[in-house]
């Protein structure tokens, strides 16, 4: 597309987009319902039809959600911002990075950002004229509800939700909500990967090679098959508000990536009840960072860290910074076995982690039975679970001295 001042050629655009989506670009219907298999080009598509109608309809005040706010900026915000940059846009625009919004001056149309975790900036919000929902399958049916109701009045342009999620799990409200029941109102497109001709080899080829090592992964992300439940190694947990002040037991784990996210977890045993509760989950950070991002968390400091013991540099460097940490251990089923044995407890608002619970399953046979070893997929949140609940024989060594008195046995360290 070329750009000379402020006249705009979108002609271009048809070009750009893979077939499926064009005719999608003057779709009217209120839920434009897009799923299926990954890197099939639906957060692409979305995205520039959003704005395309932000650079050719005025008085827009769109909404761009996803469920948890830190993950929107660096990847849908940023997405935005450098197309319009790409389409010679941006000296046409004002832009409010703090609060991720982006007016197209010509028209007066304003793009918003929002996480679901913000509840103050919803409420702040209003006369929505469209929205799109990113990764939808994270949003509960509340959310859901409140943003539709949200859409509402007398407006110059027509009003649609756009929804892309994969179907990672045939209970989810979505399915329920599009696919169980016909809705007039609604579109619903499928694609896989073999819809965006933009896709390169590489990525066809991770997705083809699911099928030796995750079937069920395989129909979800290459085939756009709604997920089952079959062999998931947590199907059983339970959502609560808040973990108890008074558990017995407080610990906390952190798994260790750098292109993979870096993930913490806070845990508190209470008798049978094991509750966790995400601290953080972010990729691209390195060790000083992630210290540095820890460091202010209230009590951590003192609390026991157990840390991916795969680079015990990186433990020595959170000793140095005055954390109380060890090297976790890390026989996988054996750990596994033992968060298990008790009943998890997830902290409503640990969502990468409630992602990874509904994903991370066992490896399958080839006539599809679960093996003992799971998937080293979606698990970054669960081994930091994991590592700060597996202690095995670990255990402080205390001197002790017994001195028998009369009948009392005095323990004292
Ligand atoms: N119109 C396009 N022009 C150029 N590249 C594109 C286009 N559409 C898709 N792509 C390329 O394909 C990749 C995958 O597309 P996209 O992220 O939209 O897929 P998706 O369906 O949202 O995947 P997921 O289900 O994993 O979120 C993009 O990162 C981009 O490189
Ligand atoms: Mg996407």
């Amino acid at each position: 597309m070329n750009h000379q001042a402020a006249v705009i050629d979108l002609s271009g655009l048809p070009d750009a987009t893979n077939e499926v989506y064009v005719p999608l670009y003057t779709n009217k219907s209120r839920y434009l319902v897009l799923y299926g298999g990954a890197g099939s080009g639906k957060s692409i598509f979305a995205r520039d039809k959003l704005l395309y109608r932000t650079l050719t309809e005025s008085g827009h005040r769109f909404l761009v959600a996803r469920k948890v706010a830190r993950t929107l900026r660096k990847s849908v915000y940023s997405s935005f911002v450098r197309t319009l940059s790409e389409w010679g846009l941006l000296h046409l625009c004002s832009i409010n990075k703090t609060d991720m919004e982006i007016v197209f001056k010509p028209t007066g149309s304003t793009i918003m950002f929002i996480g679901m975790d913000d509840p103050e900036k919803i409420k702040s919000i209003d006369k929505i004229t469209g929205i799109w929902l990113e990764e939808a399958s994270e949003f509960t049916l509340d959310d859901f509800t409140q943003l539709d109701l949200r859409l509402r009045g007398q407006l110059e342009h027509y009003k649609q939700i756009t929804l892309s999620f994969n179907p990672v799990n045939a209970n989810h409200w979505l399915k329920k909500r599009f696919f169980e029941r016909h809705d007039a109102q609604s579109t619903v497109v499928h694609t896989t990967y073999l819809d965006n001709r933009f896709l390169d080899d590489a990525y066809i080829r991770v997705l083809n090679e699911l099928k030796e090592t995750n079937y069920s992964y395989y129909e979800i992300y290459a085939l756009g098959k709604w997920g089952s439940l079959e062999g998931l190694v947590y199907p059983h947990w339970e959502l609560v508000d808040e973990m108890p002040a008074d558990c017995e037991v407080r610990r906390w784990g952190q798994d260790f990536g750098y292109n993979n996210p870096s993930a913490t977890v806070l845990i508190g045993i209470m008798g049978r009840d094991l509750y966790v509760q995400e601290l953080l989950y972010e990729s691209e950070l390195t060790n000083a960072q992630l210290i540095d991002r820890l460091k202010p968390i209230p009590g951590l400091l003192t609390l026991q860290g157990f840390l991916d013991s795969a680079e015990p540099d990186r433990i020595q460097e959170f000793r140095n910074a005055g954390f109380n940490v060890r090297p976790a251990r890390k026989e996988v089923k054996a750990g596994i076995d033992k968060v298990k044995s008790y009943r998890l407890k997830v902290v409503k608002g640990s969502q990468n982690l409630i992602n990874e619970l509904e994903l991370y399953c066992w490896k399958l046979s080839r006539d599809k039975e679960p093996l003992d070893e799971p998937v080293k997929q979606h698990d970054h949140a669960l081994d930091a679970l994991r590592y700060a609940v597996f202690q095995g024989n670990q255990f402080e060594v205390k001197k002790l001295t017994y001195k028998v008195d009369g009948l009392q046995l005095h323990t004292t360290t």
